[in-house]
């Protein structure tokens, strides 16, 4: 498969395929890839610590040029947790690039130096993807390319629906908020098309991106903002998502800032559905989740961030050390169908 002229890194048919691989896009992943690894992370987090030396002696340079705190605490834990050793960067402080050096002569330094695996978010696009062609050798991992993807968020997000809905075919999800400029639903849309989900995209026109998820073929429905109220009611999963202000324009800016939408416990009250959010919220203007919803029973989003730590340490070990059966357990997420 080739993106942008450049090759996409190994696609994953079976968990096998991780070894010694990058993981930066979601398209690596098929279905039977996908479920294989939902009952990995389910095997995972009922028993953490049957993965503690799958990471010995080895190194991950954690480089989060861009703010992160679940993504970057939840990929350095369970690197721990599996073992392993770390380096890291975090911003570009004390980093050469400023001095001025470019990001490929950044990255070769890094390469040279022989880690295991390279952790990245960063805020060009496709900088990941690109970071596998020039160095080959590396296992990257993208954890978060400017608006573009988010894979390994996309895999503990169906990991968290998997815990409430058993069978993904016939789950009806609402994407609510800036759909146009964020990474989480980016990747995982395209992996819940994977299941033939019922996906709404729920945002005023101006924060669709109409255009792009018709050319990656994903099936969704558009739905205006101010019917937020009747869409909740039919769907089993509310994915709301934080105004990406930092990169929209003035118009969409002054938007939001005036409050487009706001999930309360008025809304949660009216329906049944689940309600996920990606994490951090803005509160500094108008949170798009009323803080009131925080202990809402219906309120997954603590449950979803927790097992980001359960993801990341099931996809790391993948990649390190291979698809080795689990010492003590081979069970599979009962309530999870296969496909
Ligand atoms: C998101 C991200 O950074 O893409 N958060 C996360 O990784 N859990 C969402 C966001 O920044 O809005």
């Amino acid at each position: 498969v080739v993106k942008l002229g450049l090759d996409m890194p190994k696609l994953f048919e079976t968990l096998d395929d991780f070894y010694q691989s990058s993981f930066v896009s979601i398209e690596q992943l098929n279905l039977n890839s996908a479920t294989e690894l939902i009952n990995l992370i389910k095997q995972t987090k009922d028993n953490p610590n049957s993965l503690s030396n799958r990471a010995k002696n080895k190194i991950l340079y954690s480089l989060f040029f861009n703010d992160s705190t679940r993504t970057r605490f939840s990929t350095e834990t369970a690197w721990l947790k599996l073992g392993g050793q770390i380096v890291s960067q975090v911003g570009t402080n004390g980093s050469s690039l400023n001095k001025g050096e470019t990001m490929y002569h950044t990255l070769a330094t890094y390469a040279s130096y022989l880690p295991d695996i390279i952790a990245i978010r960063c805020n060009e696009a496709n900088l990941p993807l690109k970071a596998t062609t020039w160095f080959p050798s590396i296992s990257w991992v993208n954890c978060g390319d400017a608006s573009n993807e988010h894979p390994t968020q996309a895999i503990l997000d169906l990991f968290t629906i998997s815990e409430v809905i058993s069978d993904i075919s016939k789950l009806k999800i609402a994407f609510v908020g800036d759909i146009k400029h964020g990474r989480t639903v980016r990747s995982l849309s395209k992996l819940l098309n994977l299941f033939g989900a019922q996906m709404y995209f729920v945002a005023p026109v101006s924060l669709q991106n109409q255009k792009e998820y018709e050319l990656d073929k994903i099936s969704y429905q558009y739905v205006d903002i101010e019917n937020l109220i009747d869409i909740v009611q039919e769907v089993d999963i509310i994915y709301a998502t934080r105004p990406q202000i930092e990169r929209m324009n003035d118009s969409d800016k002054q938007k939001y800032q005036n409050g487009v939408y706001q999930i309360t416990n008025q809304i949660m009250n009216s329906t049944r559905a689940k309600l996920l959010h990606p994490l951090p919220i803005d509160s500094s203007v108008f949170p798009e989740i009323h803080p009131e919803v925080d202990s809402h029973p219906q309120a997954l989003y603590f449950q979803q961030m927790e097992n980001g730590l359960y993801a990341r340490m099931a996809i790391l070990s993948l990649i390190v050390s291979g698809n080795q059966v689990f010492t003590n357990n081979n069970q599979t997420n009962k309530n999870f169908k296969s496909y």
